[in-house]
C-alpha cells in the first residue's frame, strides 16, 4: 500500500537516496499510520462499548495514543524540512530526531499505564467479555499492526530512519500485546482462571523496554553518534572513484539531520598535475555526493609526490667540469634546478651525491624515488658554512663546534637535534638530523648559489656501491636527474664518518676518519651503530651489493693466496666465471677470469679511493663470483673491511 501511495503522492518516488524524497516517504508512512490507528480506535471503541469490554475500550485508547505517535512522526518529518534560517544555519533536520525522542517517551508512558492497568486487574479481577465481536476486533487489530510493523521496518532500512524504526518496534509490541490478550482470553474462557492482570504486567514490561531502548538510541543520535557505516561507505566509494585521487584520510561526517549532513576529508592527489584539473575532479566528487546522498562534502587536497616511473630516455645533461674553463653557468643551472625542486648530481670529496633542496619536502621525496630508497632511511643535509648549523640544529653541544673547527669542511657527519626548519621527510620522521660540510668546491658553490642546504645521499640506486666517478653515476641516475656535474674521480672514495652527538657520542658509521683520529677530541669514542635506532634500522637494508656474490679473504688468513687459488679452481670447475680483486703484491699467479688489483696493500688510502668503482666494474663483466683480498684493520683499513663485510653480506673467510 505504501509503495502504491508513494507512486501517487511522491513525485520522484524512485529517487530514494535523496533526502527530500526520503522525508516525503516518512511523512507518507506517518499519515498511513495515523489513518490505520484512528480506524483501530473507532472499531475497538464501538465494539468495546457495545460488548461492555473494558479491556477493549482501553486498548482503543492505546491505539488513539499510537495515532498521536504517528502524528508526531508526520509533524516531525514536515518540520524537519523547514529551511535553514539565521538562528539555525544548519537547518532543522534534527527535529526528526527530536520527534523520534518524543515517540520513544510516549511508548514508555504506554508501558507504564499498561503496568498500572495490569496491577489493578490483579488486585481486582474483572470478568472478560469473550464474544465473537471481541475476538474479531482483536484479530483485525493484529493484522493491521503486523502490516504496520512490516512497512515501517522496511522503510526504516531503506531510509535509514530511526522514526520508522520506532514505529515498527511499537507496532510489533502491540501485536504481541494483543495476541497476549487473545490467548489469556481463550485460557480464562475455558479454565475460568483470571490471568489478564499478569499478562498485562508482562506486556507492559515489554512495551516499556521497547520505548526505553528507542529513547536511548535516538538520544545517542542527538548527542552526535557516528552516521551509519553504509552512508560512510557510499561517500568513501565516491571519493575513491575520483580521477587521480590516490587515497583519503581524516573523513569526518556531521549529522544535522536528514538532508543536512556535512562531511569533510583530506584527499591525496599527485603533486605534479595541474591544480585546475585537480580542482575540477574535486568539485565533481563533491557534487555527486551531494546529489546522490544529500551530503555536503568538502574535500581538502594534499599534494603527494608520485613519480612512479622515470623515463630512462629523458635527457640527463652530463658535464665534466674538469674540462670546462668557466663553470659558473653550470653552477647557476644546478642552483636553478635545485630551487625548482629538481635533482642534480654533484661531486663531494667522498662520493658523488644526489642533491635536492633539503627544505623542500617534495624535492626530498623525489630523492627517495630516484634512489629507490626506503623513506625510513634519513638523509644528510650538506651545508657550505658552519653558521648554518645553528639554523638547522638546536641544543648543539660544545663538542660539535670543536669537531667542526677541527674536521670541517671534510668527511665527518654530525647527528644533532633537528630544528623545526628541517622537514621530517629528511630525518625519516625523527627529531635528529645529520649535517655535513663537504670539502669540495663544486658542491659548496651549488649550495651558496641556491641558498639551500642540500639533502644529498650517495648518488647510487639504493643497495648499490656508492659512485665515485661519473660513469658509475650515469649508470644509476640516467633519466632520473636533469644534470650531472662531473669532477673526475672523487678524492676519498669512501663516505663520511657519522658521529651521533645527541647522547653519549658514538660513531654510527665508520668512514674516512678513523676512531683514533676522532678520539683526539672525543676520548673513549666507540663505534656503535646500534646507538641510533634510526641508523641501525636503516642498516638492515642491503648495502654496496654487486650482482655476483662477493667473498672476502681476511688479511689474517695464513696461506691466503693458496686458499684463493683453490677456491678459484673449484668455482671454475663448477662452470662459474670468477673475478678477483687483490693487492698488486698478491695478484701474480692467480688464475681467475678477471683479475683486478686495488694497488699496493700498504696504501690503504688508495684502496679506499678505488674500491667501489672496482666492485661496480665487475657488474659490467657478468662474473658469477667476486673474490676480494681483505686488508688489515688499522686506520682506514677498518672502514674498508666494514664496507666489504656489508657488500659480501658477511661472507668473510678468516
Ligand atoms: O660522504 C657522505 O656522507 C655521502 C656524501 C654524498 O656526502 N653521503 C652519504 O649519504 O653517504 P647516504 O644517504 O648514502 O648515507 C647517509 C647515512 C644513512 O645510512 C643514514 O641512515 C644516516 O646517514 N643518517 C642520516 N641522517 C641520520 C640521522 N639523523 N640519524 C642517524 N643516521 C642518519
Ligand atoms: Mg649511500
Amino acid at each position: 500500500m505504501i509503495n502504491f501511495l508513494a507512486k501517487i503522492f511522491i513525485k520522484d518516488y524512485r529517487d530514494i537516496d535523496r533526502a527530500s524524497v526520503q522525508s516525503k516517504y516518512i511523512s507518507l508512512s506517518g499519515l498511513v499510520g495515523l489513518g490505520l490507528n484512528i480506524f483501530l480506535f473507532i472499531i475497538k471503541f464501538i465494539v468495546g462499548k457495545l460488548t461492555g469490554s473494558i479491556a477493549l475500550t482501553s486498548d482503543a485508547f492505546n491505539n488513539l495514543s499510537d495515532s498521536l505517535t504517528s502524528l508526531v512522526a508526520v509533524i516531525g518529518s514536515i518540520a524537519a524540512r523547514k529551511p535553514a534560517d539565521q538562528e539555525h544555519p544548519q537547518g532543522h533536520g534534527r527535529i526528526e530526531y527530536l520527534a523520534s525522542l518524543i515517540v520513544g517517551v510516549l511508548i514508555m508512558f504506554m508501558g507504564l499505564s499498561l503496568f498500572f492497568d495490569g496491577v489493578r486487574e490483579v488486585r481486582n479481577p474483572t470478568a472478560t467479555d469473550f464474544s465473537l465481536a471481541f475476538i474479531g476486533v482483536l484479530i483485525v487489530s493484529n493484522l493491521v499492526k503486523f502490516y504496520m510493523y512490516k512497512y515501517n521496518k522496511d522503510l526504516s532500512i531503506r531510509l535509514d530512519s530511526p522514526l520508522n524504526d520506532g514505529v515498527a518496534k511499537d507496532s510489533l509490541s502491540d501485536t504481541i500485546a494483543t495476541t497476549g490478550i487473545l490467548i489469556t482470553g481463550i485460557i480464562s474462557y475455558f479454565t475460568g482462571y483470571r490471568l489478564d492482570g499478569i499478562t498485562g504486567i508482562l506486556i507492559s514490561a515489554l512495551v516499556f523496554k521497547t520505548g526505553l531502548d528507542f529513547t536511548l538510541e535516538t538520544s545517542s543520535t542527538l548527542l552526535g553518534r557516528k552516521v551509519s557505516d553504509d552512508l560512510e561507505e557510499k561517500i568513501v566509494k565516491e571519493i575513491e572513484k575520483g580521477k587521480h585521487i590516490k587515497g583519503y584520510h581524516d573523513l569526518y561526517i556531521h549529522d544535522y539531520g536528514r538532508g543536512n549532513i556535512i562531511a569533510h576529508a583530506h584527499v591525496e592527489v599527485p603533486g605534479n598535475i595541474s591544480v585546475f584539473e585537480m580542482s575540477q575532479v574535486i568539485d565533481q566528487v563533491e557534487s555527486s555526493v551531494n546529489i546522490k546522498y544529500g551530503v555536503l562534502l568538502v574535500l581538502h587536497m594534499d599534494p603527494r609526490f608520485e613519480l612512479t616511473n622515470f623515463d630512462e630516455d629523458a635527457e640527463t645533461l652530463v658535464v665534466d667540469l674538469t674540462s670546462e674553463d668557466d663553470i659558473d653557468p653550470y653552477i647557476q643551472k644546478a642552483a636553478d634546478l635545485i630551487n625548482k625542486g629538481e635533482l642534480v648530481v654533484v661531486p663531494t670529496e667522498t662520493v658523488y651525491g644526489l642533491a635536492g633542496d633539503g627544505l623542500n619536502p617534495m624535492a626530498v621525496e623525489k630523492i627517495f624515488k630516484a634512489k629507490e630508497r626506503s623513506n625510513k632511511n634519513p638523509l644528510i643535509l650538506h651545508i657550505a658554512s658552519k653558521e648554518e648549523v645553528n639554523k638547522l640544529a638546536i641544543d648543539v653541544p660544545d663538542l660539535a663546534y670543536k669537531l667542526m673547527d677541527e674536521f670541517w669542511p671534510g668527511p665527518l657527519t654530525l647527528v644533532l637535534n633537528k630544528s623545526p626548519l628541517v622537514p621530517y621527510q629528511v630525518t625519516a620522521g625523527t627529531e635528529t638530523v645529520g649535517l655535513r660540510m663537504p670539502d669540495n668546491d663544486i658542491i659548496s658553490q651549488v649550495i651558496r648559489a641556491s641558498g639551500k642546504p642540500l639533502a644529498c645521499p650517495s648518488a647510487n640506486k639504493s643497495g648499490r656501491p656508492s659512485p665515485t666517478n661519473i660513469v658509475d653515476v650515469y649508470e644509476d641516475m640516467k633519466g632520473r636527474v636533469g644534470l650531472i656535474l662531473g669532477d673526475g674521480s672523487t678524492k676519498l672514495g669512501l663516505e663520511s664518518t657519522i658521529v651521533d652527538l645527541t647522547g653519549k657520542p658514538s660513531v654510527l658509521r665508520l668512514g674516512y676518519y678513523d676512531l683514533d683520529t676522532l678520539r683526539k677530541l672525543i676520548p673513549g669514542l666507540e663505534y656503535n651503530e646500534n646507538e641510533s635506532e634510526v641508523y641501525s634500522k636503516a642498516q638492515k637494508i642491503s648495502h654496496y651489493k654487486t650482482k655476483a656474490d662477493i667473498i672476502v679473504y681476511s688479511d689474517s688468513l695464513p696461506n691466503l693466496k693458496k686458499k684463493m687459488s683453490e677456491d678459484i679452481k673449484s668455482y671454475k670447475d663448477q662452470g662459474m666465471k670468477v673475478g678477483i680483486l687483490t693487492s698488486y703484491e698478491d695478484s701474480q699467479g692467480l688464475d681467475a677470469d678477471y683479475i683486478f688489483s686495488y694497488g699496493s696493500k700498504y696504501d690503504k688510502e688508495e684502496i679506499a679511493r678505488i674500491l667501489f668503482s672496482k666492485l661496480r666494474d665487475f657488474d659490467r663483466l657478468d662474473v658469477d663470483k667476486i673474490l676480494v683480498q681483505g686488508v688489515d684493520e688499522k686506520g682506514i683499513g677498518r672502514t674498508i673491511m666494514s664496507r666489504l663485510e656489508k657488500a659480501s653480506e658477511g661472507r668473510i673467510i678468516n
